[in-house]
């Protein structure tokens, strides 16, 4: 049977971390602050964003969400992140992605001050992660390799293989897994003989956005896999890009979904925001 990595119980453990380091800096009279902007009605980014003040209140972070309606214009929105960049309490800014159509992400993410960018979504701070001396880790590939980590697993010298190359997650990732000597495969939908490839993975990361993507002819006995994925299956019920049950008794180490990288990702944004506090908070 695989080792089951649960990312609830180590997230819960990292915001016990991250609280602790937190009510030491209280003393000294910081308190971190992140700024939650969300546009429009968006079921899924309202459960997301609600979940991320959670973790604030947990952590004891001083926390502030903004809600715009859809309706809001770029210029609108931008005054916003430009107020934001000038709070003096507010160390972390997070404008949760994607905006409602006619709204440009890209324009929203270059207008954050890149020190209190803890999505680490800027360009300048993306440049520090392909250079490898980053203050903010990009939270979800962050997540995923605390995980790694702190289950004894080990990156260097093995073959990684990651499916799918978005900026959030697939790039950033295979940077952080390069980064500890892992052998990095990028793959994505244009990738030929895709299951021959991850077939060779020591450590596959899916992070496709396809429900049950991840088949068993797909892994090596042993391997250690890695679900980024939220999809819903054809019941409506919540799963990963792997199908888990077929995939499961072949490897050695397993995420589930839900529990998995998940929780994790919320974690390393408070992991940030208290950094962005440490190091630029006054
Ligand atoms: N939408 C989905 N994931 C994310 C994330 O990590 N950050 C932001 N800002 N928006 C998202």
């Amino acid at each position: 049977m695989a080792q089951l990595i649960n990312g609830k119980e180590i997230a819960a453990r990292l915001r016990g971390e991250i609280a602790a380091e937190t009510a030491v800096l209280k003393e000294k009279g910081i308190t971190p602050g992140l700024a939650v902007i969300l546009v429009g009605d968006d079921p899924a980014s309202q459960t997301y964003v609600r979940n991320k003040q959670k973790a604030c209140q947990e952590v004891g972070f001083y926390s502030e969400q903004i809600n715009l309606p859809a309706t809001t214009t770029q210029e609108e929105l931008l005054a916003v992140v430009k107020e934001l960049n000038e709070r003096k309490d507010i160390h972390g800014i997070l404008c949760q992605l994607p905006l409602p159509k006619g709204l440009d992400d890209g324009a929203v993410i270059a207008a954050i001050d890149p020190k209190k960018d803890v999505d680490a979504f800027h360009a300048e701070n993306v440049g520090h992660i392909m250079i490898g001396d980053q203050h903010f880790l990009p939270c979800t590939p962050a997540g995923v390799m605390e995980l790694i980590h702190r289950s004894g697993i080990t990156v260097e010298g093995r073959h990684c293989v990651v499916i799918g190359r978005s900026n959030i997650v697939g790039k950033p990732m295979a940077m952080l897994l390069l980064q500890k000597n892992g052998t990095v495969t990028i793959c994505h939908s244009r990738t030929k003989d895709l299951a021959a490839i991850c077939r060779q993975a020591d450590i596959l990361v899916a992070a496709v956005g396809r429900a049950k993507f991840v088949t068993a002819d797909m892994v090596k006995e042993g391997a250690t896999v890695i679900d980024v994925g939220i999809n819903r299956d054809e019941n409506g019920k919540l799963c990963g890009d792997v199908d888990f049950a077929a995939v499961e008794p072949i490897v050695g180490a397993i995420t589930p979904v839900p529990g998995g990288v998940g929780p994790m990702t919320i974690a390393m944004l408070m992991k940030n925001t208290l950094t962005a506090a440490k190091t630029y908070g006054c």
